[in-house]
C-alpha cells in the first residue's frame, strides 16, 4: 500500500479513535503476579501443570452483550479481544486444535458470542492473535521467552517449524471466515528472528487482504511501518505500548501515520485480583484527549475475571469515562491534531473549522486563547451547548491579547476536562 492508500485505508479506523482491549483466557483463573497473562511463563509451568486452568475454566456469569453495553456507553466504536494468547488457549472454536473454550466446562465458542454481542451494539470487532504459542508441540523456539526455558528434555525433542506455521494460518483463515466481517487484526508479536517472513507474513497478509478487505492490521508481525516503503506486513498502524509518544507517530519522511497507543487500566492486561491500581476516569480522559491532539487513538485494556465478568473497578472508571463521553465526544470522533501549539491549560483537538479546546487548569479571571483574537465565529460549552460570549477585557488589551471567554465559576464545569467548542471563521 502506498501512503495515500494506507491513509485511506484507515480512515474510519481513525475517526473511531476510542477503543476496548480485552485480555482474557485461562489465567485469569491463576490471576496473579508476577506474570498476569504472562503468568505460565513466569512459573515456568508446563502444559501439564497450566491443564488443571483449562479443565476448570468456566466462565459462568459471562455475558458479552453486557460488556458491549458498557463499551457503547463509555463510547468506544470498536473492541479487540485476545482469541489466542502466548498460552496457546482458544477462546474461539477451532478445527485445528482442541486446545479450546470448546473442550472446557464453559463448552462453546466465546468468540462467537463476543462477535455478536459487539457487532448488535454497533462496535466493530477486532481479534488479537498471538503468533507467539507456548502450548503447540511445534512452536519452533524454546528461548528466554518460553515457559520451558530451563527444561533441557522439552528443548531437545524434535519440532516441525513448517507444522506451526501451518496451524497458525490455517487459525487466521478461520477467524476470518468463521464470523463475518472483522474490523482489526491486532497480531502479536515478534521479536529476535521471530519477525517478517519467518511468520511468512506477506502471505498471512495477503490472505487477510482478500478475506477481510476492509480489516486493519497492526504492526506487530515485525515489518516496519515507519518506513517511507513499508512491507506488505508492515501494518496499517502502529502500536505503542503503555505509552503516548510525545509528538505522535511520523514516518520517516516526517508524514504522520496511524497509529493507536494501548494502555492498561491498573497494571496488567490480564486479570490480576490484586491489582487495584486504577487509572482515574481523569486521566483516561486526558489520555484519550492527548491522543487524538496528536492524531492517535487510544485502546484502553480491560482483564475480565475467571468468572467472566468485568473487574468493579473497571466499570466504575468505565462508567465515570461514559458520563464524559456521552457529553463531549464530539471534541473526539473524527477529530485529530489542530494546527496550533499545544496550550498552557490543556490540549486542543479540531475537525474542520470546529476547534475544541480542553481545558485542564482553570487558571485567573476570564479564560483567554491564545492567536484566536477575531478568528472565532461563536463559542460554546461541549457539555450543555451554553454559549461562551466572547469578549475583550480591559487586561486583555492592556497585557495580553486573545480570545476571552468567561467560564462563570471558580472551578472548571467538569474536572475531568472541561470542552470549549469554538467554531473558527
Ligand atoms: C505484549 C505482551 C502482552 C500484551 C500485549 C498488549 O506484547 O506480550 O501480554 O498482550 O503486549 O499490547
Amino acid at each position: 500500500m502506498t501512503y495515500e492508500q494506507r491513509a485511506a485505508h484507515t480512515k474510519a479506523f481513525q475517526e473511531d479513535r476510542f477503543g476496548m482491549f480485552i485480555h482474557w483466557g485461562l489465567y485469569a483463573i491463576p490471576a496473579r503476579t508476577p506474570g498476569a497473562e504472562w503468568f505460565k511463563f513466569h512459573d515456568k509451568t508446563s502444559n501439564e501443570d497450566y491443564q488443571k486452568y483449562f479443565d476448570e475454566f468456566n466462565p459462568v456469569h459471562y455475558n458479552p452483550k453486557e460488556w458491549a453495553a458498557l463499551a457503547k456507553r463509555a463510547g468506544m466504536k470498536y473492541a479487540v479481544l485476545t482469541t489466542k494468547h502466548h498460552d496457546g488457549f482458544c477462546l474461539f472454536d477451532s478445527k485445528f486444535t482442541d486446545y479450546t473454550a470448546v473442550n472446557t466446562p464453559a463448552g462453546r465458542d466465546l468468540v462467537r458470542e463476543y462477535v455478536d454481542a459487539f457487532r448488535a451494539e454497533g462496535i466493530k470487532v477486532g481479534f488479537y492473535y498471538s503468533v507467539i504459542d507456548w502450548y503447540h508441540d511445534d512452536y519452533p523456539i524454546v528461548d528466554g521467552n518460553h515457559p520451558m526455558r530451563e527444561d533441557e528434555e522439552f528443548k531437545a525433542r524434535p519440532r516441525n517449524w513448517e507444522n506451526y506455521l501451518t496451524y497458525m494460518h490455517n487459525q487466521v483463515r478461520e477467524l476470518c471466515t468463521n464470523y463475518g466481517q472483522i474490523d482489526v487484526f491486532w497480531f502479536d508479536y515478534s521479536y529476535g528472528e521471530m519477525t517478517g517472513e519467518k511468520w511468512e507474513a506477506t502471505k498471512l497478509v495477503n490472505m487477510i487482504r482478500e478475506l477481510q478487505p476492509t480489516a486493519v492490521i497492526d504492526n506487530r508481525l515485525g515489518g516496519n511501518c515507519l518506513s517511507a516503503e513499508p512491507e506488505v506486513y508492515a501494518g496499517d498502524f502502529y502500536s505503542p505500548e503503555q505509552i503516548i509518544p510525545a509528538e505522535g507517530c511520523l514516518d520517516e519522511l516526517g508524514r504522520p501515520v496511524p497509529w493507536e497507543a494501548c494502555i492498561t487500566l491498573n497494571d496488567y492486561w490480564g486479570y490480576v485480583s490484586q491489582d487495584q491500581n486504577y487509572k482515574s476516569a481523569q486521566i483516561v480522559v486526558r489520555m484519550l484527549i492527548e491522543c487524538v491532539s496528536k492524531g492517535g487513538n487510544l485502546l484502553i485494556n480491560v482483564g475480565p475475571t475467571a468468572k467472566g465478568e468485568f473487574p468493579k473497578g473497571t466499570v466504575k472508571v468505565f462508567e465515570e469515562v461514559a458520563e464524559w463521553m456521552h457529553q463531549n465526544s464530539d471534541s473526539i470522533y473524527g477529530c485529530g491534531k489542530a494546527d496550533l501549539p499545544k496550550p498552557e491549560w490543556g490540549r486542543y483537538t479540531q475537525r474542520g473549522n470546529k476547534l475544541y479546546a480542553h481545558i485542564f487548569e482553570r487558571g485567573t479571571a476570564a479564560f483567554r486563547f491564545d492567536g484566536l483574537k477575531d478568528k472565532v465565529k461563536k463559542a460554546r460549552l461541549l457539555m450543555d451547548g451554553s454559549e461562551r460570549v466572547l469578549f475583550e477585557p480591559w487586561y486583555g488589551t492592556k497585557y495580553q491579547s486573545g480570545a476571552f471567554i468567561d467560564l462563570g465559576t471558580a472551578d472548571l464545569p467538569d474536572p475531568l476536562a472541561t470542552v470549549v467548542e469554538l467554531e473558527l471563521l
